[in-house]
């Protein structure tokens, strides 16, 4: 019998009768605000599974290891059970959203290096910053795992961003998370989907990614469509 784990914002976690697999189901949901705003948006959970499978095939082609087994449906994927490091490792190319507010910055200038931000994962504490000392001190993870980790968000960058400008967009910002397998190896888990990343087309700026719902400026779903289907064709000339 399986058996619902954990209803997130936008999936939820079933286990499987294998225990070292779980079954993710994407839902036609979205929030903003920390989950303080919520709606339904009818074939969100179905692009955001198509694109993150996309991605992470991507990425497990170019070496990276990931949780991911394989998509079982339009909603739905198999992955690796995975302890998650209670870490978000957000990655920035370009000033955008909190980065640009928390420093009084406008939004859309290339960041001269691209900077590496990690925040602790609370909801009733809205994910506060969190740094290498105090990571270690609480012994959310050590130096060489936070490293081993940070390293992976690189070439996740460098491999991500490659092929999002080739689909014609700019990947501004994203947000990774890790776990550990039962062995105790680190992966990749969790999704990449305009959910968690900045996109914007390389040619007009427009947003791609779940600012048009934050920020009220296009319809989401039409919008993860669009991002699918110049992904579909890049990853198909691959
Ligand atoms: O809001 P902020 O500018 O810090 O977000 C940076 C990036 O991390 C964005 O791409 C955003 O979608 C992502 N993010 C996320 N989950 C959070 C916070 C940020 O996916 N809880």
């Amino acid at each position: 019998m399986e058996k619902l784990l954990y209803t997130g914002k936008a999936k939820q976690m079933w286990q499987t009768d294998d225990p070292e697999v779980l079954r993710v189901v994407y839902m036609d949901q979205a929030t903003a605000l920390n989950g303080k705003e919520k709606d339904h948006f009818a074939g969100k959970g179905k692009a955001a599974n198509a694109i993150s499978t996309l991605v992470f095939q991507y990425l497990i082609q170019h070496g990276i290891e990931t949780h991911f087994i394989k998509k079982l449906s339009d909603n739905e994927e198999l992955v690796k059970k995975c302890t998650m490091v209670p870490l978000e490792f957000v990655t920035r190319n370009v000033i955008a959203g909190h980065f640009a507010s928390r420093y009084g910055l406008k939004e859309g200038k290339v960041l001269a290096t691209p900077v590496q931000e990690t925040f602790f994962k609370s909801d009733q504490l809205d994910d506060p910053f969190i740094n290498e000392s105090a990571t270690v001190a609480l012994g959310i993870a050590t130096h060489d795992e936070l490293a081993q980790m940070w390293t992976v968000c690189q070439e996740v960058d460098t491999l991500l961003t490659h092929l999002f400008a080739k689909a014609g967009m700019q990947l501004v910002d994203f947000k990774l998370e890790f776990g550990h397998l039962s062995d105790g190896r680190i992966v990749l888990a969790d999704e990449f989907s305009p959910d968690n990343c900045r996109l914007w087309d390389l040619k007009t700026n427009a947003h791609m990614d779940k600012d048009v719902y934050r920020r009220n400026l296009a319809d989401l779903t039409t919008t993860y469509d669009k991002v699918l289907a110049r992904l579909e064709e890049v990853i198909a000339e691959e």
